[in-house]
């Protein structure tokens, strides 16, 4: 779709992946600035309704980045994290909206390449999705 720019919501566990994007920026990797990010302590605090609320307030993706499986600094937060996301992606699929549109990925600190990489990866999928349907904002202005 030409010219759409997709808004992403990401939200990072402290200990991987948000730090995983601190070294993409002090590496001075690049990759597309279409994603916003919130900081959590461990994947596995992200509710789905947290998800949910990114697609109502505009966002066209929602990433999740959260440690390796077996990395979680609270145990086995981002196994209840996979759970929940898998739960999303059905949930929204019910609702006519691309579970594409939803994407969780492992990355750990030493990762900045790879954060660059899945994030860029990320945002050309959505891109090629067009705008998402739960976008209110979207749907008003037509
Ligand atoms: Fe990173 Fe739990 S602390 S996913």
């Amino acid at each position: 779709m030409d010219g759409f720019e997709p808004k992403i919501i990401g939200f990072c566990c402290n200990w991987c992946a948000y730090a995983g994007a601190d070294l993409a920026g002090i590496s001075r990797i690049q990759y597309p600035p279409n994603l916003r990010m919130i900081r959590v302590m461990c994947s596995g605090t992200i509710d789905p309704l947290y998800i949910l609320e990114a697609f109502q307030k505009g966002a066209d993706g929602v990433f999740i980045g959260g440690c390796h499986l077996g990395d979680c600094h609270y145990m086995a937060g981002n196994y209840k994290t996979r759970r929940k996301v898998s739960l999303v992606k059905r949930l929204l699929s019910q609702l006519g909206v691309s579970p594409q549109r939803i994407r969780l990925e492992w990355v750990s600190a030493a990762e900045g390449q790879r954060f660059a990489q899945v994030v860029t990866d990320f945002i050309g999928e959505v891109k090629e999705l067009g705008p998402s349907l739960l976008n209110q904002e979207a749907a008003r202005h037509g």
